[in-house]
C-alpha cells in the first residue's frame, strides 16, 4: 500500500503513525492536524525512531487537508475525548462539526480511500461518514471491536495466567457500556474459557471489558486509553494493505445482519484490500440477540440525535 493518512494527530494518531511506520504497513503516512506545527513536529519525532527499528516508510505532517490526496485509507482520530465521568455519546455534539469537515475533505482529495473512523460515538460517527459520503459500506469502517476484543484477551490473560496469543475473543455491539461480548466464542487456542474460568470469573471480565476505555480513563484522569487504540487501528489497516482476509471485529453498516438495518454497529467483518468484503453474521443465541438489540438502541438513539447530512 502507499498511503496512509492519519486526521488528529493527537495521542491515537501518534500511536498509530509510530506502529504503521515500525511495520511498514505502507510506503508513506501523513498526519493531518489543524493545530499549527504539531503534525509536523509529531511526525518528525516518528521518523527519527526510523535508525532504530530501520524502516522505510516516509512520516510527514500537514496543516493542510490536500496533503490526504489520493490516500489508500484515511484514519479519523480528530475530535475530542470524553472527560472522566463521561460517556462517549456526550462528545457527539461537539465531534459531529469537526467531523463533517473532515468527510467533506476525504471526499475532495481521496475520493477512493477506505475510511477508518476512530473518534467517539465511533458507531454514529462511522454512520455518519456512510451518510455523508454516500459511498458504498464497503469503503466505511470504524475502529472498536478490535480494541475491545484486545481488552478482553488481555483480561483473560491476567486472569488465567495464559499467553495472549493463545486467546481469541468477541466483542459485538456499539462500543459503549451496551457492548457485547461473547464469552462462548471465547478460547485459549480453541479451547473454550469456561473450561478454566468460573461463570463468575467470566461475568467480571465481560463487565470488565465494558468498562474497559473509562478504566482507563479514570486512571490516567486527563488522557484516554491510546497505546492500544493505536495497535487496533494498525491491525485493520494492515489486514486492508496486506489483503489479508481477516476476521476483525469491526463498526459497520448493517444490511439486514443481525437483525439490523441502517445502523452502525460492531460485527466480525472480513477485510481485505477492498475493505469489508462482508460481516459475519453468527447466528446469536436469545440472550445474545436481546443484548445486541438492546445495544443497537442505544446507538440509534445517538443516530437520530444528528441532523440530516
Ligand atoms: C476507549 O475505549 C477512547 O473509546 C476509547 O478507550
Amino acid at each position: 500500500m502507499q498511503k496512509v493518512a492519519i486526521v488528529g494527530a493527537g495521542r491515537v494518531g501518534e500511536t498509530t503513525a509510530q506502529i504503521l511506520a515500525e511495520q511498514e504497513t505502507c510506503r508513506e503516512v501523513v498526519l493531518i492536524d489543524i493545530r499549527e506545527d504539531v503534525p509536523q513536529g509529531v511526525a518528525l519525532d516518528i521518523f527519527q525512531t526510523a535508525p532504530f527499528f530501520e524502516f522505510d516508510t516516509r512520516v510527514s505532517g500537514s496543516n493542510d487537508p490536500a496533503a490526504m490526496r489520493d490516500a489508500d485509507v484515511v484514519v479519523v482520530t480528530a475530535g475530542v475525548p470524553r472527560k472522566p465521568g463521561m460517556s462517549r455519546s456526550d462528545v457527539l455534539g461537539v465531534n459531529l462539526k469537526v467531523i463533517d469537515g473532515i468527510i467533506d475533505d476525504v471526499m475532495q482529495f481521496a475520493p477512493n480511500a477506505i475510511v477508518i473512523m476512530v473518534t467517539n460515538p465511533v458507531d454514529v460517527l462511522t454512520y455518519r461518514v456512510w451518510q455523508r459520503t454516500g459511498w458504498p459500506r464497503e469503503r466505511v469502517l470504524g475502529q472498536a471491536g478490535v480494541l475491545d476484543a484486545s481488552r478482553m484477551a488481555a483480561f483473560i490473560a491476567m486472569e488465567t495466567g495464559f499467553s495472549t496469543r493463545d486467546i481469541t475473543t468477541i466483542v459485538l455491539g456499539g462500543h459503549g457500556d451496551s457492548m457485547v461480548p461473547i464469552p462462548r466464542f471465547c478460547t485459549v487456542n480453541g479451547i473454550p474459557v469456561s473450561q478454566f474460568l468460573s461463570e463468575q470469573q467470566i461475568e467480571e471480565i465481560v463487565e470488565r471489558t465494558r468498562g474497559g476505555g473509562a478504566e482507563i480513563l479514570a486512571l490516567r484522569k486527563n488522557a484516554s486509553a491510546y497505546d492500544a487504540p493505536g495497535a487496533s487501528i494498525a491491525a485493520m489497516v494492515d489486514a486492508i494493505s496486506h489483503n489479508r482476509n481477516r476476521v476483525l471485529p469491526s463498526v459497520a453498516i448493517l444490511q439486514g445482519e443481525y437483525e439490523e438495518d441502517g445502523i452502525a454497529m460492531g460485527v466480525p467483518c472480513i477485510l481485505n484490500e477492498r475493505g469489508l468484503v462482508q460481516v459475519l453474521d453468527l447466528g446469536l443465541s436469545d440472550d445474545e440477540q436481546a443484548m445486541f438489540r438492546e445495544s443497537a438502541a442505544a446507538v440509534r438513539h445517538d443516530i437520530e440525535r444528528i441532523p440530516l447530512a
